[in-house]
């Protein structure tokens, strides 16, 4: 009998084990790795390491953890989107590829420090190719037709003819100066704690920061001229112009780091040090830092892919247009685009949040992946989540003041389109969104070029370095340079006021609305739509003064203690940050850049008093820094004194005054560029002014008429009716060419846009992202006849796409109509960026499954052994093992109780069974061992 019962018992087990072992064996499979021969395995494995360990912990957090810190705030509104993800991961494994290249053939050849030599050019475009650089290094096709003589490219790709990718997104940042690296190629200023710099090391950022930054968040001196907005438009046309995504990588060749933890310099952590008597809220050794991402065949990469001779030092990536194209509305890259796009309106409308709305008008739509980080109203109901903003630049949500200016846009342009409709019933929906985009961006240039830089450069540095518009400059690259997006343009972060206002319709504090901090606006898109909308922020903005960049008052302890905290979980340092990313990008010093601005270097401390009024903060300067070249150039920036009816100094005055005429000059798509505009748009194109664009867009019926000059209410603000506008009759079309011809016929998943041209009307069809076109983009019409049949767009498998797959390799690939899925198995679940799986830390589906299904088989068997014992026994009378079992109804209780085993001397084990008839009781079953 025993025999029996274990014999049972082992078969439960077998089959439990053989359940489980087949849970962990899908849990191996998944990782997998390829298989190929030599070096291309080493680069494969060196790439895929460092593809597969990347997210996994990070995204974790996310996932679980309700509250983020500071640093995954950072993470997030610094983490590059798909495409750019795509560049700078190339870059990245490409890099990463090459290191262990480098160390394996050092240690065979202890000779060669770089190995290109032993390397052939058919190897190296190799991992150029697997590592996914060379689509980013090729030249693209500019085609001519309709569509590119008229609009932008979504990506400024072909706005210059001959250098396609000048001002493009997601392509290397400009250099105006060699950079300073301390190995040459590739290794930030401050990487080696013993290297120094003329002489002295360089002092630790967080040192600099609080010995001549930081300031409580009382001293604040306001600006007597300029109001809140002009500083938040600052950082709004920042966002237009660059983004510098920062690496994905958590590995370091050696071994593995996170950034998150480690304090030590390790590719790609470059912690900032904070020393043991600093005074930051949590006691933290370091504070967290991802070095920029590298692009392709920069840096290490660069000596492989070049040429030993031209050295090719680590570059980093602007991931957004250079261009002044409100690419902070409509995006930079096509699938941004098509997703902010509303593509069922027939009026080429922006997709809106359909769940809430200001007092009738729009917001900008959520974020797709959900939950995203943005911060909850704790005091809430938690069934209602407020997720980010969804905007053409993902930084949209990072203080509520920015959001506003997004949003306005967003209702700008659904305004705009569907006036146009009006006006031209007969245009297609992508004629109506282009247009509407087109003047969009027009606005953009205008309310920068003329109502703001000067304000910023003043009116001697605007003649001096932009001066009156003389027509496009082929000559002239665009593109954003590394100290324009680095440093100078960071001016503005000496600006930003501690305190957001928000006022009610007579101007007043509302106690409903109190202050907040500025800690309390970072990432809290629930303050606008559960807060009373734009308007008593916009009211705040416009009646509070500016902070000063004062040289002694230079960032608030807001920023420097509290960037992004939310709750109790660290902190950072907007300072720091900005002194380590000048080092990271390995930005020449300070007197380098005056040289290049035509300044004078200054050399001693009675010469850096010249520049920087305050004797006081010069002194401090030359104490930490020791040398006066080695200031970096961010601080350099911030601390020269203001030049007249301007908010910078000289240095900067002339890096921004540069780029803005760049930027100008370089965009063949410049508004007043000829063949832009009809001189009678143009003509409407002048009136308008962010004024008129809170007036459009608001209930605001009043405001001052330049709104970066700081008014008084009511005695500065003129009514909305006295504030000009545009006239959109100047886009109506009188001539329709397409009637001669009829009209042109519509395509499923795309659209068409129409232009004339040496007198025939041509159309060019254009398709959805996720379809392609088969067939002519361009007709046109001779003889009353369209020449050829329109071309159809066809969906594209993104799933067949071997050389850059959209879904990591841990990932299923599904393809849907106009995009694609990526499915992961049990338990691993899609990670942030929707290509990898990430180890979700729940059991899986299938383990629970076979857990449950073990279970029952046991029981299953269990009461199915029982019920052969009892029968046995019941047949075969006083058995003797230890193993009791009491024969039908003789020691039953009344209670229907079986009897207990000790009794028997022994421990039981016992299965009870209340009989359901008295009289003929079921059988009790008790084992004893
Ligand atoms: C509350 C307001 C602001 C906050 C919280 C903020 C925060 C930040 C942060 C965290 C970064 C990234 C730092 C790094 O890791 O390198 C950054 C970058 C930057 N900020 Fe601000 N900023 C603000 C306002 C402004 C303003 C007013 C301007 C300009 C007028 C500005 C211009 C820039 C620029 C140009 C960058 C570099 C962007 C890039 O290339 O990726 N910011 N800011
Ligand atoms: C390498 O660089 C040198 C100097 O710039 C140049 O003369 C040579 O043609 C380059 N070689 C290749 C293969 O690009
Ligand atoms: C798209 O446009 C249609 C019609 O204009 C509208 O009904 C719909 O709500 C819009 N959807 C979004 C997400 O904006």
């Amino acid at each position: 009998m025993r025999v029996f019962i274990f014999f049972i018992i082992s078969i439960t087990m077998a089959s439990m084990a053989v359940f489980l072992s087949f849970v962990q064996k899908s849990r191996k499979d998944l990782f997998r790795k390829t298989r190929k021969h030599g070096i291309i395995r080493t680069i494969l494995e060196a790439a895929s390491v460092t593809d597969e360990e990347t997210y996994k912990i990070p995204e974790r957090h996310l996932q679980r953890s309700r509250t983020m810190t500071p640093a995954q705030f950072l993470a997030f509104s610094k983490h590059p989107e798909q495409e750019t993800q795509a560049v700078s991961r190339a870059a990245e494994k490409m890099e990463a590829s090459i290191q262990v290249l480098k160390e394996k053939l050092h240690q065979k050849r202890k000779r060669s420090l770089f190995p290109s030599d032993l390397l052939s050019t058919d190897v190296l475009s190799k991992i150029a190719g697997i590592s996914g650089c060379l689509p980013h290094t090729l030249p693209p096709k500019c085609p001519e037709n309709c569509m590119t003589r008229k609009y932008r490219h979504i990506t400024g790709i072909c706005n210059n003819r001959l250098h396609p990718r000048w001002g493009a997104s997601n392509t290397a940042l400009a250099r105006w100066l060699p950079p300073a690296y301390e190995d040459g190629l590739s290794q930030p200023k401050g990487w080696h704690s013993g290297f120094l710099h003329n002489g002295f090391p360089l002092p630790p950022v967080r040192e600099v920061t609080r010995k001549i930054i930081e300031t409580s968040n009382e001293a604040v001196t306001e600006d007597e001229l300029h109001s809140d907005i002009f500083i938040v438009w600052g950082q709004y046309i920042d966002h237009d112009l660059a983004f510098t995504p920062q690496s994905t990588n958590q590995l370091s060749l050696l071994g593995k780091v996170d950034c998150q933890k480690t304090c030590e310099n390790q590719s790609p952590c470059f912690p900032i040090q904070v020393s043991a008597n600093d005074t930051l809220p949590m006691n933290m050794d370091c504070m967290p830092f991802y070095r920029s991402s590298p692009a392709c065949a920069t840096g290490y990469q660069g000596v492989l892919l070049g040429n030993l001779s031209t050295l090719n030092p680590r570059q980093q990536i602007n991931s957004l247009t250079s261009f002044l194209d409100a690419s902070t509305v409509y995006g930079s890259n096509p699938a941004i685009e098509s997703n902010l796009r509303n593509l069922t309106s027939k009026e080429g409308l922006l997709r809106i949040n359909l769940q809430y709305f200001d007092n009738g008008r729009e917001y900008l739509p959520f974020v797709d992946r959900v939950p995203s980080p943005c911060a909850q109203n704790l005091k809430a109901d938690k069934v209602e989540r407020i997720e980010c903003f969804m905007a053409g630049d993902s930084r949209s949500s990072e203080v509520i003041s920015l959001a506003t200016l997004h949003i306005l846009w967003l209702r700008q342009h659904n305004r705009l389109a569907k006036v146009l409709k009006k006006l031209n019933p007969q245009w297609s929906s992508e004629i109506i969104y282009q247009e509407a985009r087109k003047i969009v961006g027009a606005l953009h240039q205008i309310i920068t070029i003329r109502d703001y830089i000067p304000k910023v450069i003043g009116p001697n540095a605007f003649n001096q370095y932009i001066g009156p518009y003389k027509g496009y400059n082929h000559t002239v690259d665009p593109t954003i340079a590394n100290v324009f997006s680095t440093a100078a343009f960071r001016f503005a972060h000496t600006a930003i006021n501690p305190i957001i206002k928000r006022l009610n319709a007579q101007y007043q504090n509302d106690p409903n609305l109190p202050n907040l901090h500025l800690h309390e606006v970072f990432f809290t898109p629930w303050r606008l739509i559960k807060e009373g909308g734009l308007d008593p922020l916009l009211r705040g903005m416009l009646t509070t003064a500016a902070k000063l960049q004062v040289q002694d008052q230079l960032l608030n302890e807001e920023l420097t203690k509290k960037l992004f905290v939310l709750s109790n979980n660290g902190s950072l340092d907007l300072a720091s940050l900005d002194l380590q990313r000048g080092r990271d990008h390995g930005l020449p010093g300070y007197n380098e850049w005056r040289e290049f601005c035509g300044l004078s270097r200054l050399r001693t401390e009675t010469d850096l008093a010249t520049a920087i009024e305050n004797r006081d903060v010069a002194k401090k300067i030359m104490e930490l820094y020791g040398n006066p070249n080695n200031i970096d150039v961010w601080l350099g920036g911030i601390v020269e004194n203001i030049l007249p009816g301007a908010r910078t100094g000289p240095l900067f005055a002339c890096i921004i005054g540069k780029q803005m005429k760049a930027l100008r000059d370089g965009d063949r798509f410049w508004w007043e560029n000829i063949n832009v505009f009809t001189d009678s748009q143009k003509h409407e194109l002048r009136k308008y002014s962010l004024s008129r664009l809170i007036c459009d867009n608001t209930d605001l019926t009043a405001l001052p008429l330049d709104v970066f000059m700081l008014g008084k209410f009511p005695e500065d603000f003129e009514s909305c009716e006295n504030i000009p506008n545009i006239n959109l009759g100047a886009w109506q079309e009188t001539l329709q060419p397409e009637f001669t011809c009829g009209l042109p016929k519509r395509v499923e998943n795309g659209d068409f846009v129409h232009c004339s041209e040496e007198g025939k009307s041509k159309v060019t069809y254009s398709c959805y992202q996720g379809y392609k076109l088969q067939g002519e983009a361009q007709l046109s019409c001779t003889k009353k006849r369209w020449n050829i049949d329109p071309p159809v767009c066809q969906d594209i498998n993104e799933c067949e796409n071997k050389t850059n797959p959209p879904c990591h390799s841990s990932a299923r690939c599904e393809n849907t109509k106009g995009s694609f899925q990526c499915l992961c198995t049990e338990p691993y679940e899609l990670a942030e960026d929707g290509q990898i799986c990430t180890d979700s830390g729940r059991l899986p589906k299938s383990s629970v499954v076979a857990i449950i299904l073990g279970i029952i088989l046991c029981c299953c068997l269990a009461v199915a052994s029982w019920f052969m014992i009892c029968h046995c026994r019941t047949n075969s009378a006083g058995g003797s093992t230890n193993s009791h079992t009491l024969q039908d109804g003789r020691n039953l209780s009344a209670e229907g109780h079986c009897t207990n085993c000790h009794e028997m001397n022994a421990s039981q084990s016992s299965i009870t069974i209340n009989p359901a008839d008295k009289d003929n009781p079921s059988p009790c079953i008790l084992l004893c061992m």
